[in-house]
């Protein structure tokens, strides 16, 4: 690639950020090595003091990891990336990197159940205190912001009711109350190839890349994007000094992922809509949660923000968490797991799974009832989906 051009985005996901080693290799190869080794004693001690740059041990760099994390920081065209063991990692380091005690955060109530439970919980141990406010209302993001708030953070769309939260707009209040809050928002549901929360106005993007980014469930990762002083600084020194740092197996396997992400997600979001449809028509479903619906509440949000309406669709049925579970437990072709993002739809109750460890109160602010059944879509065809569906 020619560094000096600036290629699109279609061409950055197959061929961004690519390091090609003396063996001239076409595809990436996989770095699978602890450390490196050292010209001379004099080279060695050159790059323990960062007077020049290279590869020590792969707790701190490897070009596998590398060449994700610049593939990954130029579709969401963020100016360095730091790849993480986990999504649940990314959001970790990032606190530990942002935040000291006496610290307040500010984020949203509908966030993924571990999410909630490290602000809430383990951030809460270390007197970091987290307000959580609903994700579409602005006056609550306002009026929560404190003079020690350091970090606003939501997902957007939800998981799982799919709720918008207006990227441009939570960033502006943010930043109108103190420039220095970081805005950060869990990419995972959206990927870049949806939306990039950082041409939005928002400052970091974390990201599960767990979900679609592999979209085909086989590699557990995560990674957050921002700026070169926070992540591209800050961040690689907690991770070298604290070490949840991506395996160089599992990050091949994502930056090959790259490749086919926009046609997967494109796909799946297609399939979505004809499924969320379907179901709105349903007698036997009461409500369906998908922001595609000309009918849902931020379905011009979702349009402006968003190129596509994302590949979960939930629901709620007639008849609780009995009829529920028997649409669930009837399925024969959904996958019956919690992940998303996959190639195979699947299918989940989040009451009782993802959201089970959430207090009764917080899953009925949240609006996680028995009812809801989580759908993310795959690459079916959408009627097999649909027919694997007994609504009776
Ligand atoms: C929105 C969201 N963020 C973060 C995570 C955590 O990611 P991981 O399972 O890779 O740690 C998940 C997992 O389901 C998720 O749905």
């Amino acid at each position: 690639m020619d560094n000096s051009k600036s290629y699109r985005p279609q061409t950055i996901a197959v061929r961004g950020g690519q390091i090609r080693s003396s063996e001239n290799e076409h595809s990436e190869a996989i770095f699978t090595t602890s450390s490196f080794v050292f010209e001379s004693a004099a080279q060695a001690a050159k790059l323990f003091s960062q007077q020049e740059e290279g590869n020590i041990y792969s707790r701190f760099t490897n070009p596998s990891v590398q060449a994700f994390e610049r593939r990954l920081a130029l579709m969401e065209q963020g100016q360095a990336c730091v790849a993480t063991a986990s999504g649940m990692s990314a959001l970790l380091s990032l606190c530990m990197t942002l935040l000291n005690a006496g610290d307040h955060v500010v984020a949203s109530r509908s966030i993924f159940g571990a999410n909630f439970t490290l602000l809430k919980q383990l951030l809460g141990r270390f007197d970091i205190q987290t307000t959580f406010v609903s994700l579409v209302d602005l006056k609550e993001w306002e009026q929560a912001i404190q003079s020690n708030t350091k970090m606003v953070f939501f997902e957007t769309p939800s998981n799982p009711l799919m709720e918008l939260g207006d990227i441009s707009a939570i960033a502006e209040l943010a930043h109108a109350a103190n420039p220095q809050i970081k805005v950060v928002v869990d990419n995972c549901f959206c990927t870049p190839a949806l939306q990039q929360p950082l041409t939005l106005g928002a400052d970091v993007v974390i990201h599960s890349a767990t979900k679609a980014i592999d979209g085909q469930g086989r590699c557990v990762g995560g990674a957050v994007v921002g700026d070169e002083q926070l992540v591209g600084k800050d961040m690689v020194a907690f991770m070298r000094t604290a070490g949840p740092s991506m395996s160089p197996f599992n990050a091949w396997v994502f930056t090959k992922a790259l490749e086919t992400l926009e046609l997967r997600v494109n796909q799946s979001c297609d399939n979505a809509l004809i499924l969320a449809r379907r179901l709105d028509d349903h007698p036997k479903v009461k409500r369906v949660y998908y922001p595609g619906l000309e009918s849902h509440s931020q379905f011009d949000l979702c349009r402006q923000q968003q190129r596509k309406a994302g590949a979960v669709v939930s629901f709620e049925v007639e008849g609780g968490q009995d009829s529920a579970w028997s649409v669930i437990d009837k399925a024969q072709l959904l996958s019956r797991t919690s992940n998303l993002g996959d190639t195979r739809t699947t299918i989940t109750h989040p009451f009782t799974t993802t959201h089970a460890r959430w207090s009764e109160e917080d899953k009925h602010a949240a609006g996680i009832t028995p009812s809801l059944i989580r759908v993310a879509v795959g690459l079916e065809h959408p009627d097999d989906v649909f027919e694997d569906l007994v609504l009776s």
